[in-house]
């Protein structure tokens, strides 16, 4: 059986400030530059969902593109688009808003969601020339 991968493209605008609340503003800044802004700044995030695995040999689909839109519209759009992130996002809370960070928190959201017998591959780009990538493992 072929299998393929299906991407989905989504983007939000959010705000985020990088900063680990047990070091000075200081150290900080060093570490985090312009991200540990403590009046926050926002990033343009571009997303791109894979999801693998074998065509359906009733639907000749992997996995219905609609429903992968809607799931990503419903469950990263709305959460995170127009956000800050550290604020009004209560997985960080706690946890710094890296693309690092919020790829993995996206990847779990997702993950609980889609098929087991597919596998799920997300790309976060926080600007154009810097993006991060999980698999789950
Ligand atoms: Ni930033």
């Amino acid at each position: 059986m072929a299998k393929v991968t299906v991407h989905r493209k989504a983007h939000f605008n959010a705000a985020h400030r990088l900063y680990n609340a047990d070091w000075s503003d200081a150290r900080n800044a060093t570490v985090f530059g312009k991200c540990a802004n403590p009046h926050y700044h926002g990033h343009n995030y571009e997303l791109i969902v894979a999801v693998k695995g074998d065509i359906n040999p009733v639907t000749g689909f992997v996995m219905d593109m609609k429903i992968l839109k809607d799931l990503i519209a419903h469950e990263i759009e709305d959460k995170f688009d127009h956000k800050n992130l550290n604020e009004e996002v209560f997985e960080f809370k706690e946890l710094n808003p890296t693309a690092e960070n919020i790829v993995v928190v996206i990847w779990n959201i997702l993950r609980a969601k889609i098929d087991t017998k597919l596998q799920l591959s997300i790309t976060l780009y926080e600007t154009p020339r810097n993006f991060v990538t999980y698999s789950g493992n």
